[in-house]
């Protein structure tokens, strides 16, 4: 099988190619990523040599880039690339129109031109707004809250008329957050322990009681392997792990396992439009694939803590650019 990955030097593609290319001996994967702030090839040091896996640093909204790309031939494009970060969102919806919307068209009209057999959109639960009771169902309507949820959303109704339109052989998958090694220390878990291991601040916004239901990303991958394999075109697939938490709740046991202070939780204004609850209901993949998360929550996030420990320099180099603080400029200490 030839893969073609969008967005692969970014934290889950990144865990995706070394997840396929550790599962199937014969795959190949070529990795297309425009490098952003997020994007970072030492996320692939360790197979840059590897005989099956290849490096395009290019833009997913470059039309003629992906057509010449796809006239090599790929069996299946996994397509990751996105602006991912809501506070980023909140400042400047721009990039992610580009990317997530125009970059996910572009990609869909690559497929429709060159036959691709599969075409995997990595969506996100995000898109179905916030539930204070009852879980997300593939059914459920997209009620989306910040710049980036919509661009989501967007991107997936685009994948919607393709499949309706042209019979394009499409699969959505929407996930819960995620958390690992190589996550982006602007997101909460990453943030939290790379703060707390410099002793600094760390920003809870509003009450800190909003709910999350973190998944660890090696099975989200798995997850997405199956789907790849399995999955029946104009599907969704929710992909979850039953693991909610308040932020404060999570805060505090990351905080207890590293054996620091909670006085290091600093309260911040809230976000604006800040969902409440996230909360997925994977009974379809659970039933049709016999797929269910495998890292319990304790494994995966003390595995996570040891990685950012055992991997300062990879977060040092990144916090010292176009990171962090984005609560500095956003949120204000209460
Ligand atoms: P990330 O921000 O870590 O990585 C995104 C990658 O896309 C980066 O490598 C970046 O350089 C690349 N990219 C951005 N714009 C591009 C463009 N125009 N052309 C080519 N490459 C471009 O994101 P992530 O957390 O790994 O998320 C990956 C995907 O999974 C996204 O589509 C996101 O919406 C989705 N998702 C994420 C989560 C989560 O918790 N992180 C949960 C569910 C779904
Ligand atoms: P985040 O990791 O940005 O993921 P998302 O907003 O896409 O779910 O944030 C997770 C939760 O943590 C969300 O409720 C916002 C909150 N949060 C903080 O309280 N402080 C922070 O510094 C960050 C980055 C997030």
């Amino acid at each position: 099988m030839r893969l073609l990955v969008t967005g692969g030097a970014g934290f889950i593609g990144s865990n995706f190619i070394h997840f396929i290319l550790k599962e199937h001996q014969l795959w190949q994967v070529t990795n297309i990523d425009k490098l952003t702030y997020a994007g970072n090839l030492e996320n692939l040091e360790d197979i840059k040599d590897n005989a099956r896996y290849i490096f395009v640093k290019g833009d997913i909204t470059n039309k003629e880039l992906i057509d010449n790309l796809l006239s090599r031939g790929f069996d299946a494009i996994i397509n990751f690339a996105a602006e991912s970060h809501v506070d980023r969102s909140i400042l400047d919806s721009s990039p992610f129109i580009d990317t997530n919307v125009k970059g996910t068209q572009v990609l869909l009209e690559g497929v429709r031109k060159h036959k691709v057999e599969r075409f995997l959109q990595i969506s996100t639960d995000e898109v179905y707004g916030s539930r204070e009771v009852e879980k997300f169902t593939e059914e459920s309507p997209l009620l989306p809250n910040s710049p980036y949820a919509a661009s989501k959303a967007s991107s997936d109704l685009l994948c919607r008329a393709y499949y309706s339109t042209y019979k394009l052989p499409i699969i959505t998958t929407r996930c819960s957050n995620n958390y690992g090694p190589y996550q982006f220390p602007e997101k909460l878990i990453p943030l939290v322990i790379t703060n707390a291991l410099e002793n600094r601040d760390i920003p809870v916004y509003g009450d800190g009681l909003n709910v999350r239901d973190w998944i660890y990303v090696e099975d989200h991958c798995r997850a997405l392997d199956l789907v790849l394999q399995k999955g029946k075109p104009g599907e969704i697939y929710n992909v979850g792990a039953n693991n909610e938490k308040t932020n404060l709740e999570l805060i505090e046991l990351i905080l207890n396992i590293m054996d620091k202070p909670k006085n290091l939780m600093k309260f911040v204004s809230d976000r604006p439009g800040h969902d409440r609850r996230y909360a997925i209901d994977m009974t379809k993949i659970e039933t049709e694939f016999g797929w269910k998360p495998i890292t319990s929550f304790e494994d995966g996030i003390s595995n996570t803590i040891k990685w950012y420990i055992n991997n300062e320099s990879w977060w040092q180099r990144i916090k010292s650019g176009d990171c962090v603080d984005y609560y500095q400029k956003v949120y204000s200490i209460r």
